[in-house]
């Protein structure tokens, strides 16, 4: 079992180990005395995982309401988070009262968004159940919804209670979801540890999950540390994901945001060893990791397209997009380019 610390403009504390969620109400316990708990979750993890959670917060004394949301990116949706504000406003939710994000990435973003916004802002609390909510989405503080536009154009940067990372529960995620969240890992791996990009490399989908996960959360936890608000290291996150939430959305969803950021990264990796700021050899290992992850590394859309939906970009500033390169495994940083310039260096990556 580890503890990270997220020391934020609010800290709070990231757990991750086995066999959690049957305890859910003594850790909740410890920070909010009793109330009304409203759980968001989703038609996928609700049936497994609702009512154990339940049964342990009411077991500490909690009142316990839950909404669930169709499974799925398209549930992020303004009409879906209105839905959720009048479920908490019909059952008089107060600030006093605690919202519980249990489930992946989308119910984390919808349910942070809720409780940043509900009342002007109550509590919450994140319990990842996908990979990828464990080691990117539930830590940070940033919640968001879609809009037809543009993935999570609409948010806010709102700071959980606590989060809480059971991996047993990754033992039901399907084998797609669990690669998918993988694509974020490999991510962590190339832009700040190449111990970790190579205990990938050794292991593959066998890795550590204790170590890789903690490893993930903690180098996020200095990330938010030091930028919490995206205003420079923060935004190395973004790694494949400016061509990633182009691809995504290009595809109507239809491409997962794990593989979309998978073949950011190779494009990316791509552009920057044929634009001569990094060595082949990068490119060649970020590919390779990627294969041995059965995660794809090409798309069908062209680079007119990709730079065509990168404009939506959130991190673009006027006419400049920050692109991240990577230097070395390990190293990456900040690529200002014109949005004029995008299309020809995104070229160099296909
Ligand atoms: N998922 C990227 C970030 O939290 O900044």
């Amino acid at each position: 079992m580890n503890k990270i610390a997220v020391n934020a403009s609010k800290g709070y504390d990231v757990h991750i180990g086995s066999h959690l969620l049957p305890n859910i109400g003594s850790y909740i316990q410890q920070m909010h005395s009793c109330c009304t708990v409203a759980i968001i979750s989703d038609s996928n993890v609700w049936p497994l995982y609702g009512e154990c959670v339940t049964k342990s917060l009411t077991g500490t004394g909690y009142k316990v309401i839950h909404y669930v949301i169709p499974a799925g990116e398209e549930s992020k949706n303004p009409q879906q988070y209105m839905a959720i504000l009048n479920f908490l406003a019909e059952n008089a939710l107060t600030r006093s009262d605690l919202l519980v994000a249990l489930g992946g990435g989308v119910v984390g973003d919808i349910t942070g968004f809720t409780a940043a916004t509900y009342l002007r802002g109550i509590s919450y609390i994140q319990i990842p159940t996908s990979l990828l909510a464990m080691v990117d989405s539930s830590v940070g503080g940033k919640t968001a919804i879609d809009l037809p536009s543009g993935k999570n154009l609409v948010g806010a940067f709102y700071q959980p209670d606590i989060v809480l990372c059971d991996i047993s529960v990754l033992e039901t995620l399907p084998k797609p979801i669990f690669i998918d969240g993988c694509a974020e890992v490999i991510k962590y791996g190339v832009l700040f540890d190449a111990e970790l990009f190579s205990h990938l490399e050794t292991h593959g989908l066998s890795f550590d999950r204790e170590y890789v996960i903690s490893r993930c959360v903690a180098l996020k936890a200095d990330v938010v540390c030091a930028d919490e608000f995206d205003k420079g290291l923060r935004q190395q996150l973004n790694l494949g994901h400016t061509i990633g939430h182009s691809i995504e959305k290009y595809s109507n969803y239809t491409v997962t945001h794990g593989q979309a950021v998978a073949i950011g990264m190779a494009i990316i990796a791509k552009c920057s060893a044929n634009s001569g700021l990094c060595d082949q050899d990068v490119y060649a290992s970020i590919l390779d990791l990627l294969h041995k992850f059965s995660l794809p590394a090409d798309c069908a859309f062209s680079a007119m397209q990709i730079a065509d939906g990168a404009l939506s970009d959130k991190k673009r500033l006027g006419d400049t997009i920050h692109l991240v390169l990577p230097r070395s495994i390990g190293n990456c940083f900040l690529y200002p380019i014109s949005v004029n310039d995008l299309t020809s260096f995104i070229e160099k990556g296909k």
